[in-house]
């Protein structure tokens, strides 16, 4: 149990072994493959996730059917509160991207949960803000760099979520197609290729099909600054 990923999520942070493995043991664990829809935007939620293995992609639609990426979630991370805490419909549709096991709790689980042990309450608001700071960078990203600025970010987040130290650098199996990179970065696929391809001729990456080797980091840093 202690070596359950799932535990560093925000929803047990500060909880004692036991406590955390209370919590978890109420929480139901469901098994998804790629392509799996574990709930659409607009439809009303109440219930968060945490991922306990594999990548789930948070997606939005636009009238026109075009899709943006608002994130892509791995092992340790927390989704699905937004509906809870404000109840509404779902902001994004959630769609799992390499085979996953989530954790499901349900809204009078979590309820009572928080009104026993106040330290989560404070370790999810945590989350919620360093959230809000990120998707802040994101906008200023989008107004302020170009599209190469903001591979080299994203290649960059990925890497702290997904990467793997190889001799060469960090590889980073994000399990993206090329459309969903873009989608990601909020850019057209041949906008996207282009910059990954000038990346690689430069020696900055190797792209592996769903994957992608950082040879550069630094170089990489400062593109994306
Ligand atoms: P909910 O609205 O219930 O369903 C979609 C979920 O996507 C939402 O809760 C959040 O957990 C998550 N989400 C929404 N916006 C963002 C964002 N900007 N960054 C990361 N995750 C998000």
């Amino acid at each position: 149990m202690e070596d359950d990923i799932a535990l560093s999520a925000p929803l047990f942070a500060g909880l004692d072994g036991d406590a955390a493995a209370t919590l978890v043991a109420t929480m139901k664990p469901i098994e998804l493959t790629r392509g799996d829809v574990l709930f659409h935007e607009g439809e009303p939620g109440d219930r968060l996730y945490v991922v306990r293995e594999g990548k789930i992609k948070l997606g939005r639609r636009s009238s026109d059917g075009r899709e943006n990426l608002l994130a892509v979630l791995g092992p340790g991370e927390m989704f699905g509160e937004l509906s809870l805490f404000d109840p509404g419909p779902r902001t994004a549709t959630a769609t799992v991207v390499a085979d996953a096991v989530v954790l499901e709790l349900g809204h009078s689980e979590l309820v009572q949960w928080l009104q026993e042990r106040p330290a989560v309450a404070q370790q999810l608001l945590q989350a919620l803000a360093r959230r809000l700071r990120r998707t802040n960078e994101a906008l200023a990203d989008l107004v302020f760099s170009d599209v190469p600025g903001r591979v080299a970010k994203a290649l960059l987040d990925l890497s702290t979520r997904f990467g793997e130290q190889v001799d060469e650098g960090i590889r980073v199996a994000h399990d993206l197609t090329q459309e969903e990179l873009a989608q990601l970065v909020g850019a057209s696929r041949e906008t996207v290729n282009k910059a990954l391809a000038d990346f690689a001729a430069r020696g900055w990456v190797r792209r592996e099909g769903r994957a992608v080797v950082l040879l550069d980091v630094d170089r990489l840093e400062r593109r994306a600054r």
